[in-house]
């Protein structure tokens, strides 16, 4: 049943060839949260590999991380916390640059949504180079938090995001994969 729900998952992903640019494989997730099979079962998953586990608090990325994190807070019964590009949130934040598979950005989050006592989920739709997630890793640290894992929808192993999170000493854990 896991392998036929991790079909469905994988199934649902569209790939844009070129997309945004000359040379990246685009992994669409919007084909997937239009898929209401596909979408509750990536939630489901989420939510079974990570219920008992202690976690007090998911972080997501914008804005993509966003569509996965907070459903999965939700059934956790724990708060979500958005990472948002520079700019974009109004009260006092942490702010953190970062590289891109194409470009570089500014992140940023609120510095009283986490406290030292928390045990922090990161979530995020896909995980290619890890510099997205890094930068986030890099804040909550200095919020003082745990950082317990990061889960992603779709990994990109040959992109060494597993192997930048893990520098950091985050494990990582990546529903389906794409070579
Ligand atoms: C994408 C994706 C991840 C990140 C992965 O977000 O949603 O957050 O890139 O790449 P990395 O592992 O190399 O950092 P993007 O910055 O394109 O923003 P979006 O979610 O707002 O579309
Ligand atoms: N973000 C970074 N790399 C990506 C890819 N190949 N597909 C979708 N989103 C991405």
């Amino acid at each position: 049943a896991k392998e036929q729900q991790l079909q469905l998952i994988k199934e649902s992903i569209a790939t844009i060839p070129n997309y945004p640019k000359e040379g990246v494989l685009f992994r669409d997730i919007t084909t997937l949260l239009n898929d209401p099979a596909a979408y509750q079962a990536t939630i489901d998953m989420l939510v079974e590999h990570y219920q008992n586990k202690g976690v007090t608090k998911i972080v997501g990325t914008e804005a993509r991380g966003f569509l996965f994190g907070a459903p999965v807070a939700l059934r956790l019964g724990v708060g979500f916390v958005p990472v948002r590009k520079k700019g974009k949130l109004p009260r006092e934040v942490l702010s953190m640059t970062y590289d891109l598979e194409y470009g570089t950005d500014t992140l940023e989050i609120h510095k009283d949504s986490i406290t030292a006592q928390d045990n922090v989920l990161v979530v995020d739709d896909l995980l290619a180079t890890g510099g997205t997630v890094e930068a986030t890793v890099k804040m909550i640290k200095q919020l003082g938090a745990k950082v317990v894992d990061a889960a992603f929808v779709i990994g990109l192993p040959d992109l060494g995001g597993v192997e930048r999170l893990a520098k950091e000493g985050v494990t990582s854990y990546s529903l389906v994969e794409f070579p």
